[in-house]
């Protein structure tokens, strides 16, 4: 039977950039004692130490463990204080490393990396805001954030007024005193607005609001928000990030003094990424840029087919010359339009349905940003939540469809769509 006990190196380590020790997640080995521990107990912790340090693998590992262990009461006030890992929920090393990635690419001093991307929104919205105070919304933004604002938030006595921010003058006539939050999508979701946001961000700082910015539809790769004025990004990780419809996430990302006011919040909250999670996205960042830059190509080239189809009624995608911000979004997104566009084919449920029943590659899914060609069909997805008048008025018509377009060949996508839109001939 073997003697051993655990030891650890209770904050010896280099500090990192998550707050966390090097040396706290390496060292942990065995040492003998005289204890004897019986078979049945030992076989329960054989396995947990390693024979050597594991330093700098290519590519990191997955840390699970929910806690790192602590030594005694010294090194859990140390942990506490932020000096080393000790659980998940606080601080996780595959979550500190993304972050640390996320932060880089939008040019901000820290992030917090959320399960998904509707808590990175009502984590920063929640931790920023209180009773009385007020959100400047734009009215062009993803449903569930509506959703989200027009009821959790209105319960809590938080209330938001919608504007259209392609309009500097309605956003102005709307600001209130009580106005906090200025609060956009660069390019809007489903409906392709561009937003002004150097505009935006001039506004709300001669009011003393923040700018807060969900990006997931542009990635850092169109435009980086924080650069423009913004105070605040945030993102669905499981979109454009995770690349391939096979994780839930989001983030924030801004100062560290803003980030460092939201996370005591955010841990209250308890909307945290798990390290598995962490580890895929921090791997399908890598090879984001080479997958957003084929996407928005294959857009532009889609955009332009589509544009020429008599069945097609117009196309949302600020390439066009015909879209409404089409001189800003060239001012503003010299990197391309990004991999969203939407279009509008005519109102009949029945036809849009067989539409979609007669694609052979594109799938009809209820996500986006994936590394293949997607539809959704922004009406139907929030039928349950808004009046069909409410839809209107959001634009969202019956013919009107969305298309995250993917990395496939330029041909094949347009060819599988436009074969589709046969069912518009009779
Ligand atoms: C623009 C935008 N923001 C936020 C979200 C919410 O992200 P998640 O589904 O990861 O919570 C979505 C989801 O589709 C979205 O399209």
């Amino acid at each position: 039977m073997t003697q051993f006990k655990h030891f650890y190196d209770a904050g010896q380590g280099e500090p990192q950039p998550g707050g966390g020790l090097k040396s706290a997640y390496f060292i942990y080995g065995g040492e003998y004692m005289s204890f004897q521990m019986s078979r049945d107990s030992e076989m329960i912790y054989r396995g947990s130490t390693f024979g050597k340090e594991i330093l700098d693998p290519d590519c990191p590992p997955i840390w699970h463990s929910t806690a790192c262990r602590v030594a005694d009461m010294d090194d859990y006030d140390f942990a506490n204080n932020g000096g080393k890992y000790y659980y998940n929920r606080t601080a996780a090393p595959n979550r500190d490393m993304l972050g640390d990635a996320v932060s880089f690419m939008e040019s901000g001093e820290a992030s917090i990396i959320t399960s998904s991307g509707m808590a990175a929104i009502s984590t920063t919205l929640l931790t920023n805001l209180k009773t009385g105070d007020h959100i400047l919304s734009s009215k062009s933004i993803y449903g569930e954030t509506i959703e989200l604002m027009d009821g959790l938030l209105k319960n809590m006595g938080i209330v938001t007024d919608y504007a259209d921010f392609t309009d500097l003058d309605d956003v102005r006539a709307h600001i209130t005193p009580e106005t906090k939050i200025l609060y956009t999508e660069i390019i809007s979701n489903p409906l392709i607005r561009v937003t002004d946001i150097d505009a935006i961000s001039a506004i709300a700082k001669e009011i003393g609001a923040l700018t807060v910015v969900d990006n997931t539809f542009s990635t850092p790769f169109v435009i980086r928000p924080l650069e423009h004025g913004a105070d605040i990004v945030i993102h669905s990780l499981t979109k454009f990030f995770g690349g391939h419809s096979d994780i839930t996430g989001g983030s924030i990302t801004a100062s560290k003094a803003i980030i460092d006011r939201m996370n005591p919040n955010f841990l209250l909250l308890g909307g945290c990424m798990d390290p598995n999670t962490a580890w895929l996205a921090l791997r399908s960042i890598r090879t984001m840029k080479l997958r957003v830059e084929r996407q928005m190509e294959n857009a532009a080239k889609l955009a332009d087919a589509l544009s020429k189809d008599g069945r097609v009624r117009y196309v949302n995608y600020p390439t066009m010359s015909c879209h409404p911000q089409h001189e800003l979004a060239e001012r503003l997104l010299t990197k391309g339009c990004g991999p969203m566009l939407s279009f509008r084919v005519e109102d009949s449920r029945e036809k849009v349905n067989a539409f979609i029943r007669a694609l052979s590659m594109v799938q009809y899914l209820g996500t986006l940003g994936g590394y293949r060609t997607s539809l959704a069909h922004p009406a139907t997805a929030f039928r349950n939540e808004f009046t069909p008048e409410q839809l209107k008025a959001m634009g969202l018509e019956e013919g009107l469809i969305r298309i995250s377009v993917g990395i496939e060949e330029p041909e094949d996508i347009i060819g599988d769509i436009v074969n589709a839109l046969s069912v518009f001939d009779a």
